[in-house]
């Protein structure tokens, strides 16, 4: 008889995503003639720029030729754009990352939540909360959780995010093996300095835990003095990974291309107490369970590395940036405590009320999707979090409409 793996059955409803798409859908088909403006998930708006789209039209052309035909490339990715990254995203900001470290994929997403499968299923994990669903949720399709109840999961180390600790998760005083953190954060677009990084670092290393660091939204830093990598904290190759992605930053979120940073010095330990690379058991995975990002995809991200890419790159996250401002400053003439949206596409507001029916206030009559901070967990509740990924004209527009709400 078939079985399934029971550990679905903990999951909480639907991926919040997907449960708020269902909600947007049935209120347009309630009300087909009203314009809904999204600010929930981050999903960009803008096109490619225009650096990457030469790229890529020029990489579908050698894809037309017989001598430039290409099939399979390296499951890791190509050494043109590995190389590109470890120079310009690392070495060039003093941090000793090698092309060989770096792994190509379809998305951030995936990579954080395909990573904990290289890991014992009885290891303690720290999460923050509120924090972005797919960390959790692939722990606990694995098992390495036990049931849900009021807001938690048995067997996970919570880490709470609040306005006291600046939304910044200290350290615990527990033993935990790994730790997820994100930052710029989604959702709470909280940013974190050198020196707290550091002392993450440094617990890392003395409980010989491994971190896994997400910086998909990096682009989005303008404080110079924010680290925007993990390897520029001394210490970090030893027990971090990274995630970056082109999502945000180069408009790929249609077009799917990120990757991994896997230093070959992080090492995990089996039973037996014998070391193994990480680097070497990611290459493992990966070259079983994925075939590699197309050749124009990697020649469009490649193309971010030039110097009109990153100008036009530049270009596109000032833009979600401005609209970031004028949200924070909408809202907060509106009487709402915010915080994020000055390194980060994202605002989190204090909603002073249920965060899914300030949700459903603001899609019925303004008509305005945000995401409710309850669907990122527990601390989550009472905060919604709008995204800044829109057009200008209709983050305006949603102020307009949220401002003869209230
Ligand atoms: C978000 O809105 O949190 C992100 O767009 C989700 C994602 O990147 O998968």
């Amino acid at each position: 008889m078939i079985k399934i793996n029971e550990h679905y059955l903990k999951l909480q409803s639907s991926y919040l995503f997907s449960e708020i798409a269902k909600r947007i859908s049935a209120f347009q088909a309630a009300h087909p003639g009203r314009k809904i403006i999204k600010l929930g998930i981050g999903d960009v708006t803008r096109p490619l720029p225009e650096a990457c789209i030469e790229a890529f039209h020029k990489a579908v052309d050698e894809m037309a030729s017989m001598e430039t035909f290409r099939g399979y490339g390296p499951e890791q990715g190509y050494a043109f754009l590995r190389e590109k990254i470890a120079a310009e995203d690392f070495q060039a900001r003093g941090a000793d990352i090698g092309a060989d470290e770096i792994f190509i994929s379809d998305g951030a997403k995936c990579d954080t939540g395909n990573i904990q499968e290289i890991f014992d299923i009885d290891i303690t994990i720290a999460i923050p909360d509120p924090v972005y669903p797919v960390y959790l949720d692939t722990n606990v399709m694995a098992g390495r959780t036990g049931n849900y109840g009021n807001g938690r999961y048995d067997g996970i180390v919570y880490m709470e995010l609040n306005r006291e600790n600046g939304f910044v998760p200290e350290p615990p005083r527990e033993k935990v093996d790994l730790i997820y953190l994100c930052f710029p954060n989604n959702p709470t677009g909280a940013v974190i300095k050198k020196e707290q990084l550091r002392a993450w670092v440094d617990y890392a290393a003395q409980n010989k835990a491994l971190i896994l660091y997400d910086a998909a939204y990096e682009a989005f830093i303008r404080d110079d003095s924010l680290p925007r990598s993990i390897y520029e904290i001394e210490g970090a190759r030893e027990v971090a990974l990274e995630f970056r992605s082109f999502s945000k930053t180069a408009g790929f979120t249609g077009t799917r291309c990120a990757f991994a940073v896997v230093p070959k010095s992080c090492r995990a330990f089996a039973k037996n107490g014998q070391e193994h690379s990480l680097n070497a058991l990611w290459n493992r995975r990966h070259t079983t369970k994925f075939n590699g990002v197309s050749y124009p995809v990697q020649r469009a991200a490649e193309a971010v590395y030039s110097a009109e890419g990153r100008a036009q790159v530049k270009g596109l996250t000032d833009y979600y940036m401005k609209n970031a401002a004028l949200i924070g400053k909408e809202m907060t003439s509106l009487g709402f405590e915010c915080i994020g949206g000055e390194n980060s596409p994202y605002i989190w507001v204090d909603a002073k009320m249920d965060s899914w029916a300030f949700f459903d206030t603001l899609l019925e009559e303004a008509g305005v999707v945000c995401t409710p901070g309850a669907g990122f967990g527990k601390c989550g509740e009472g905060f919604i979090r709008i995204s800044a990924f829109n057009h200008y004209e209709n983050v305006e527009e949603a102020m307009r409409r949220i401002k003869n709400i209230i």
